[in-house]
């Protein structure tokens, strides 16, 4: 596939922008009109890689001293605190299968479910996420300077993951029939990304993308959700010329998906008076000089909170097994190689791998007791993050422990402990009895402890795993907020008072949510009949 580095921002800086009324949107919309193949951004089809130009690099947030010293004997500790079977390993009982894991409550007592959260919360926060950040360069437990490291996605919530280069830039992700749509294939049953028919490699803007079966389906949800919204735009001005069809749709996709990020997966994972306080009374601590964003390493390590939400199993579809449900766990050493892997890893094609988002998502009425519930955010974690296929890992190098990869960042980007940052934020900080159990891998981490550990502890101990505790919350409320407020194209920024217009399951415009979306690319319950 393309190189993943390859996109192009749809800024003002390289399309021709003049400025049109679209009244049947009910709202003035910015359009900026390409004329593919004119940008020399455009021709990214040949980059091998990041332009530092379209990307930028990470910085921080905080400059305050590291929690602890590069050395062997920190590696070591780091090592140990995030090993399998460690203290962070929920030690889910795999031997019982996908299904129990899932409807057996016993087997969820250590690894507990959370009853606010949905099982789609995970995937559209890790679809969020590679949609901001992709760091391909820094070191694994040594220690490089954030601002010298390339961050390969442009950090604004601009899709730059699904579009890549556009039509011009990345061709190969748009259909040669209709070139201002993208190319979506079938498993079989439904929808699947476009695959190298040799490798089933997905041929799509962010291969993390394809790392499991969920976010693989959602990826082909925003591809089939701008093929629609090309239809719709194209119904509503008949004759239309393709360029402009194509930019209205791409907005139109990334304006519903913005309204999603600030209105539903932020409320979700931060408590709503964070983030009130923040679009209220600003952001304190994360205030990029001259407005230029980037993202700040703090965050980057705190947003993986989301490793902790994940299940050991899921039910991927009701019906599409054969008519049986397709359970699989997320992952399964057994899944390795296989041309239809017996767990939900990505990469592969075979009738049943699509997902049927009623279990991932509450769609109401009779669906809403399909809707299965996400895990905590705690310390405890799903037991198959300890043990990742390397295919998922960006260089395939172990270790192959997600934990001790998390851990081994904080002291890559030499990050201040949880509680230096609780301190600087006018935050209590958890004390060292809530945090006694570290003493045994090193003394020093119970007062000083590594960033990402802190916070999964936080949300535990202050949220009861709900949500993200005090530090976390502010740390990803201010940046997302920031990354919508920094974004020439955002619609807070362009049109701050826009609200949704394509159709929602109660009829108002604010209520646009991650089901209406799934419903506008046509992957609901309903329009699959099952
Ligand atoms: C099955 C689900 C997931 C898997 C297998 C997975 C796997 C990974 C891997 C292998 C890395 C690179 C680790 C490193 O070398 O430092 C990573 C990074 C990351 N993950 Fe996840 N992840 C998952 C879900 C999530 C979720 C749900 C979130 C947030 C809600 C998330 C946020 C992040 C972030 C922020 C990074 C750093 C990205 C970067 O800048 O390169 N992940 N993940």
């Amino acid at each position: 596939m393309k190189d993943s580095n390859t996109k192009l921002r749809n800024s003002c800086d390289i399309w021709i922008l003049p400025a049109m009324v679209f009244a049947s949107f009910g709202l003035l919309v910015l359009v900026g009109f390409a004329s593919f193949g004119l940008s020399p951004r455009a021709d990214a089809t040949n980059t091998p890689t990041p332009d530092p130009a379209l990307t930028g690099h990470f910085g921080r947030m905080f400059h305050l001293p590291p929690f602890a010293p590069p050395t062997d004997a920190v590696r070591d500790a780091l090592m140990q605190l995030g090993q399998p079977g460690g203290i962070m390993d929920a030690n889910d009982d795999l031997a019982a299968g996908p299904v129990a894991l899932i409807t057996d409550p016993n087997l969820s007592l250590i690894n507990r479910n959370n009853p606010t959260d949905t099982a789609g919360v995970t995937f559209l926060g890790q679809f969020i996420d590679h949609d901001m950040t992709f760091d391909q360069r820094s070191r694994l437990g040594f220690p490089t300077q954030p601002i010298i490291t390339q961050n390969a996605r442009t950090c604004f919530f601009d899709l730059d993951s699904v579009y890549a280069g556009g039509p011009s830039g990345n061709p190969e992700l748009f259909d040669p029939s209709d070139p201002i749509k993208f190319l979506v294939e079938s498993g079989g049953q439904f929808e699947d990304l476009p695959r190298d028919p040799i490798n089933h490699v997905a041929i799509i803007g962010d291969p993390r993308n394809d790392e499991n079966m969920m976010i693989a389906g959602l990826h082909a949800a925003f591809l089939l959700f701008h093929n629609h919204a090309v239809n719709f735009i194209r119904t509503e001005y008949p004759g239309i010329p393709d360029n402009d069809a194509y930019l209205m749709a791409r907005r139109l996709t990334v304006w519903h998906y913005e309204w999603i990020i600030l209105h539903e997966f932020l409320p979700h994972v931060v408590p709503q008076s964070v983030i009130d306080d923040v679009l209220t009374n600003g952001r304190h601590f994360y205030n990029p000089l001259h407005n230029q964003a980037f993202i700040p390493v703090e965050f980057q390590i705190t947003y993986r909170f989301g490793h902790s939400m994940v299940r050991p199993s899921y039910r991927a579809n009701l019906h599409g097994d054969n008519g049986a449900p397709f359970f699989g766990m997320i992952f399964d050493p057994a899944g390795e190689g296989s041309p239809d892997p017996v767990d939900l890893r990505g990469g592969a094609r075979a009738p049943r791998r699509f997902v049927g988002w009623q279990t991932f998502f509450d769609f109401g009425g009779a669906y809403s007791a399909d809707a299965k519930p996400n895990k905590r955010i705690d310390t405890i974690v799903s037991t198959p993050l300890f043990h990742l296929p390397l295919g998922t890992i960006f260089n395939g190098m172990p270790p192959d422990s997600l934990m001790q990869r998390n851990l081994l960042r904080c002291l890559t980007w030499q990050l201040p402990s949880g509680q230096r940052i609780a301190q600087e934020m006018g935050i209590t900080s958890l004390s060292s009895a809530e945090l006694a159990e570290l003493q045994q891998f090193r003394p020093s981490f119970v007062t000083e402890t590594p960033l990402f550990y802190y916070i999964l502890k936080e949300a535990q101990l202050r949220e009861d795993g709900l949500r993200l505790g005090p530090v976390g919350a502010r740390i990803v409320a201010e940046v997302f907020v920031g990354l919508l407020q920094l974004d020439p194209d955002s619609y807070v920024t362009v049109q701050p008072d826009w609200l949704p217009t394509l159709p929602t399951h109660d009829g108002t415009p604010q209520s646009f949510r991650i089901i209406d979306f799934l419903t506008f690319a046509g992957v609901d319950p309903a329009s699959r009949g099952q």
